[in-house]
């Protein structure tokens, strides 16, 4: 990379984040966009501004030397696994995996391709795993006997709306997190002290089993509880139940 030239930046999978990372580096003076990558055909992605080329994700070896970063903005359950640690040995890379309870070994992985090949690679960054976990820390190191919750909602978790889809059958996906009213009331009184099992938050999904299943993967204190509710299920949604984690 030359100092006084712009960092070229490249994303890796674009959905959602893709998008979002396309409009950041177009308010990024000291950044441009090298290209936008897919496994889908190039000639079916439309961009937002349509002022990057986009390749078939089988261009980019040939082409790793036109890029200084990776944004790998692919889904944390299948694609930063698989595909994380080769772009690691390609060039630098920057992603938000955020399959918390798989973060050591993914880290593993990425460090090992990255050191082999002298690049570098920053995991883990965004929202939660990212700012939320910087704002624990500094929390903590000025609170030090407080107790740390964090409580997500009400909105769509793109993480686990992501790992959903990729469940075979389901055609489509959106998992909406809310937080439990009763459970933030208790910790903002400082009435209570909630344990790592206390429920904090509710899930709506449309798959009741399969998210069952990621987010026991994802999270590594307990499994997330079924509980019937009327008036989700009258909307066609299951309700579950997420032990606080902290
Ligand atoms: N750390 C954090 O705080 C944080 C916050 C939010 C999200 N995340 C992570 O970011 C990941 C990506 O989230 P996202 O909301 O960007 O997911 P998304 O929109 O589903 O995109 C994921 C991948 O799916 C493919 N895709 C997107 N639109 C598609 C379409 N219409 N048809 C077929 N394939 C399509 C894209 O790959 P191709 O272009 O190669 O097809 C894309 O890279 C999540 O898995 C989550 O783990 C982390």
């Amino acid at each position: 990379m030359i100092m006084n030239q712009p960092i070229r930046i490249a994303i890796v999978g674009y959905g959602n984040l893709g998008r979002g990372v396309e409009a950041a580096v177009a308010r990024c003076p000291d950044m441009s966009l090298s290209a936008i990558y897919s496994r889908r055909p190039a000639a079916s992605i439309q961009t937002l501004f349509g002022n990057a080329p986009v390749y078939e994700m089988e261009a980019l070896n040939g082409r790793a030397n036109e890029t200084d970063v990776f944004v790998l903005c692919g889904g944390s359950k299948e694609d930063l696994p698989r595909k994380g640690p080769q772009l690691a040995a390609l060039g630098n890379t920057v992603d938000s995996f955020d399959t918390h309870a798989r973060i050591a070994e993914y880290f593993s992985a990425m460090d090992e391709a990255a050191r082999a090949a002298g690049h570098t690679s920053i995991i883990s960054v965004g929202w939660d795993p990212g700012l939320f976990s910087i704002h624990r820390v500094l929390g903590e190191a000025f609170l030090p006997d407080g107790d740390t919750y964090t409580f997500w909602g009400k909105g769509v978790s793109q993480g686990h709306s992501d790992a959903l889809r990729r469940v075979e059958g389901v055609a489509d996906g959106v998992q909406y997190t809310v937080p439990i009213e009763r459970a933030i009331e208790q910790v903002r009184s400082g009435a209570v002290s909630l344990s790592n099992d206390s429920p904090t938050l509710i899930v709506l999904t449309p798959n009741h089993a399969a998210l069952l299943d990621v987010l026991s993967s994802r999270y590594s204190n307990g499994v997330a509880a079924a509980q019937p509710d009327n008036d989700a299920g009258s909307l066609g949604f299951y309700v579950l139940t997420i032990p606080h984690q902290p």
